[in-house]
C-alpha cells in the first residue's frame, strides 16, 4: 500500500531532536576500552562523512522532488543527516578524539564519493539519486550505526545511536517509498532515462568510486571486530524489501544496484578481484592530491546547536 507522505512528514518533523538534548558530559566515556578507543576514531570519521555524503545526496533529492511534501522530507533528511555527523563529531570530542577545533578527514574512497557528490549529484536524475542513495543508506549510513551498538558501552552514545537509528528507520521507509513511486513511470521512461544516464561520463566515475567504497567500508568494519555477514545482512535487506515491490522491480537503475549488491555478498566473485584491486589503486592516490574540505562541510560543528 502507498505510503501517507503528508503523515510522514508530519511525523518526522515531530520527532526532530537537537544535539542540545543530549548530556554529553554525563559519566559513561570511560567505558570505552583502549582497545576499541584506539579503532573507533577511524570508523567514526569515516561514518561522519558517510553522513555527509547522505546529506548532500537528498540535498540533491529535494531538488528533484516530484511534490513540495517529498521536497521538504527530503529538506529535513538532509538536515538530519548533519545532525547526525555533528552528533558523531561530538561523541568523538567526548571520548578525546579530537584536538581542540579538530574535523578529521575521511578515508580516500570515502573522499572520492564526496569529490564526485559535489560536483556530479545535481546533474543525476530522480531515478538515479533515489536508487543509490537507499543502496548507501542501507548499507552504510542506516548500517554502521548498527554494527557498533553492540560494540560501544557508552550510555549517552546508546542514546545518541538510537536517536539516529529512529531517524534512519524514517529515511529507509520513505527510500524504498520513492522506488516504488519511480518504478510506476513508464517502460519507455524509464529506460531512456537509464540509458541517458549512463552516457553521462560522469556516472561511471561515480561507479568507479562507488565500488571500492563498499569493499573498504567492509575491510573498516572487519577491523572493527565487526562480522562482515553483518554488513551483507544490511544489503540483502535492499534486494528482499525491493523484491517486495513490483514496481521497484521494473526500475533498472535498481536491478542494477542490486545486482551489484549480489556481487559484494558472494565472496567467492570476481567481482572482488575487481573491487579490491580499486581499494588498492585508491590507496596509493596521495591523500592531498584528493583531499578538498567541500563547501557545505563548514555547517560541521559538535556544539550542541539546533
Ligand atoms: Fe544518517
Ligand atoms: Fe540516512
Amino acid at each position: 500500500m502507498a505510503m501517507d507522505l503528508d503523515n510522514m512528514l508530519q511525523m518526522i518533523k515531530d520527532r526532530q531532536w537537537a544535539l542540545a538534548d543530549i548530556e554529553w558530559d554525563a559519566p559513561g566515556a570511560e567505558l570505552i576500552e583502549p582497545d576499541l578507543w584506539a579503532k573507533l576514531k577511524p570508523f567514526m570519521t569515516d561514518l561522519m562523512w558517510i553522513e555527509n555524503v547522505g546529506a548532500r545526496g537528498f540535498a540533491a533529492l529535494a531538488k528533484k522532488a516530484p511534490t513540495p511534501t517529498l521536497k521538504s522530507i527530503y529538506e529535513h533528511f538532509h538536515a538530519e543527516e548533519q545532525k547526525h555527523a555533528n552528533a558523531e563529531l561530538a561523541l568523538m570530542r567526548r571520548w578525546g578524539m579530537l584536538e581542540d577545533d579538530e574535523i578529521p578527514a575521511p578515508n580516500v574512497n570515502v573522499q572520492l564519493i564526496i569529490n564526485w557528490l559535489d560536483k556530479h549529484s545535481d546533474e543525476m536524475s530522480l531515478s538515479f539519486l533515489g536508487t543509490v542513495i537507499p543502496m548507501l543508506e542501507v548499507a552504510l549510513d542506516g548500517a554502521l550505526i548498527k554494527f557498533i551498538t553492540d560494540e560501544v558501552k557508552d550510555p549517552i552514545a546508546q542514546e545518541v545511536f538510537k536517536r539516529i537509528n529512529n531517524d534512519e528507520s524514517r529515511h529507509l521507509a520513505v527510500d524504498f517509498e520513492v522506488m516504488d513511486i519511480l518504478g510506476h513511470a513508464s517502460m519507455r521512461k524509464l529506460v531512456i532515462e537509464t540509458v541517458g544516464g549512463w552516457t553521462n561520463p560522469a556516472l561511471i566515475v561515480g561507479t568507479l568510486s562507488y565500488i571500492p567504497l563498499l569493499n573498504k567500508m567492509r575491510d573498516n568494519i572487519v577491523a572493527m571486530g565487526v562480522d562482515e555477514e553483518k554488513l551483507y545482512g544490511a544489503m540483502r535487506r535492499f534486494r528482499s524489501v525491493g523484491e517486495r515491490s513490483e514496481f521497484v522491480r521494473r526500475v533498472p537503475m535498481y536491478q542494477f544496484i542490486s545486482w551489484q549488491g549480489k556481487k559484494v555478498i558472494d565472496r567467492s566473485s570476481s567481482y572482488h578481484l575487481l573491487a579490491d584491486s580499486l581499494v588498492k589503486v585508491t590507496g596509493v592516490i596521495p591523500f592531498r592530491l584528493v583531499h578538498r574540505t567541500p563547501t557545505w562541510s563548514q555547517e560541521l560543528t559538535y556544539e550542541p546547536v539546533a
